[in-house]
């Protein structure tokens, strides 16, 4: 699809400019000087699965010897649920990067480009099926399970599902605490998906550099063990026969995660190859 359009107003350009796959910005919601979401029209053709990502972004600045534009695109996991009308993305903003010091200043109205092949392995289909779903993340890490927790197959596949999320502030897991308060009035989903469906989750925020009731990087807390003992759960360590896992942080959490569920003999998965853990990095801008 293209559009012409002439984006006045507008912090992406104010010039008329060609923008293939564009869709329009329907909400913006920033929560501290580093994190926003927004939402935005969905193509009617785009169909995915919850959990996986596109390539979102903008038009770049003009060179400065032809004047042409080329699109700036980065991976984004989609944060909105596969049945969603629209989509949702959550963002870092990095003051020096060169999407999202642009992106930051979307407003309702604005275009983004979207290219509409989604991929992931962050998908049910990547897992062997089991008891206890486990979500893993870090910062904007959280995104892919934004989607995850408002799939019904989440509910319907698992008995009990625990999102951890790490921040180094408490301001940082506002969008997570919100979105997961949000489900327990969701008329539409404990419809779908049954009343009081939400039950089966157990969040588990953690801070690393402000005071918050539960602190620490989550890969300190699952090898002392505090993890399991905050969530009653005796064994003291994942169980491959009943534990699955879904990963999406830094580098740095996904390689030590990954080390600490191989510890347990859980094992990595991909969509060709469905085992008991699957990872993904959160895409920075
Ligand atoms: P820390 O403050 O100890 O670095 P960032 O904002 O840099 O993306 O980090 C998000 C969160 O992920 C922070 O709380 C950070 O903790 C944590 N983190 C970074 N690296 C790792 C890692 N290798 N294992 C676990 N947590 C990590």
């Amino acid at each position: 699809m293209t559009i012409q359009e002439n984006m006045t107003d507008s912090a992406i350009t104010s010039k008329p400019v060609t923008l293939p796959d564009a869709q329009t910005v329907t909400e913006v919601q920033h929560y501290t000087d580093r994190l926003f979401r927004f939402r935005c029209t969905r193509p009617q053709s785009l169909r995915f699965r919850s959990g996986e990502f596109v390539m979102i972004g903008l038009m770049g600045d003009p060179d400065p010897k032809t004047g042409k534009q080329k699109p700036l695109l980065r991976a984004y996991s989609i944060a909105s649920p596969s049945w969603d009308e629209e989509l949702e993305f959550y963002s870092i903003k990095v003051q020096d990067g060169p999407l999202t010091s642009k992106l930051q200043h979307l407003k309702v109205g604005d275009h983004v480009i979207l290219r509409p092949k989604p991929v992931g392995t962050l998908v049910h289909d990547a897992l062997l099926p089991g008891k206890r779903l486990w979500f893993f993340s870090t910062g904007t890490g959280f995104a892919p399970f934004a989607s995850l927790l408002r799939e019904p197959q989440t509910y319907e596949d698992y008995d009990e599902i625990v999102i951890t999320h790490t921040c180094r502030d408490v301001a940082e897991l506002t969008y997570g605490a919100e979105l997961i308060e949000s489900l327990k009035t969701d008329e539409l989903l404990n419809e779908l998906i049954g009343e009081g469906f939400w039950k089966k989750i157990r969040y588990y925020p953690t801070t690393t550099r402000e005071e918050s009731p539960k602190m620490g990087r989550i890969t300190t807390l699952l090898k002392d063990g505090t993890v399991f003992r905050d969530l009653g759960i005796e064994s003291g360590r994942m169980d491959p026969a009943t534990d699955r896992a879904m990963i999406c942080g830094s580098m740095g959490l996904n390689l030590d995660l990954k080390e600490i569920l191989e510890g347990w003999d859980l094992h990595e998965g991909a969509n060709s190859d469905p085992q008991q853990f699957v990872v993904e990095k959160a895409f920075v801008g």
